[in-house]
């Protein structure tokens, strides 16, 4: 049987890129970043998760969520850390406004099949490295998880890769 229903990712509408992050895993994710008096910016805020947890060091943290009219890919500021749980639908372009935001840190909680050699490569080649990886798997989401940390400067990723299209019949 066939059916309109588009089951691809980059499909989805909005509301599907809506899936509230677990407390004590936002908090977690903030904790793999030392606080240094920094300003935090939590761009897909929703029920705050993140945002709320933010280190209470006097500075004021950012947000933006789409469901309030305020576009991520409209922001305009200066945050140190950037650190969230974005919509998966759109992870290339999320990473490009990321790094145009010239944080200290990036910081993403992201599905484990988002994670490929083709983005951290990006990273690096906008001066990004991946500094943590912590792996975790959350209720009803598909597949595990990773918390990945992007630290800016000079570096070397926690993992290596290669970009070849491996093939034996050749
Ligand atoms: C995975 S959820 C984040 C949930 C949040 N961490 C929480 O626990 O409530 C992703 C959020 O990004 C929002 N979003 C999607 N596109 C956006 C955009 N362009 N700018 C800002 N927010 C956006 C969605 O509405 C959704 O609330």
């Amino acid at each position: 049987m066939t059916s309109n229903v588009s089951h691809k990712i980059k499909k989805r509408s909005l509301a599907n890129d809506v899936f509230i992050t677990p407390l004590e895993l936002a908090f977690k994710n903030i904790c793999m970043i030392e606080d240094d008096n920094y300003v935090w910016y939590d761009p897909f805020m929703n029920s705050g998760s993140y945002f709320h947890q933010f280190p209470d060091n006097g500075k004021q943290h950012l947000w933006s969520e789409i469901l309030e009219n305020k576009d991520f890919f409209e922001f305009v500021g200066n945050p140190d850390v950037i650190c969230s749980n974005p919509p998966y639908s759109c992870i290339d372009k999320v990473l490009k406004k990321s790094v145009e935001l010239k944080p200290k840190y990036i910081s993403y909680l992201i599905g484990q099949g988002n994670l490929t050699a083709r983005r951290i490569e990006f990273m690096n080649v906008n001066g990004y490295y991946l500094q943590k990886i912590h792996m975790c798997k959350v209720f009803k989401w598909y597949g595990m998880s990773y918390i990945v940390v992007f630290k800016k400067g000079d570096g070397e990723n926690v993992i290596s890769f290669d970009r070849v299209i491996w093939r034996s019949d050749v």
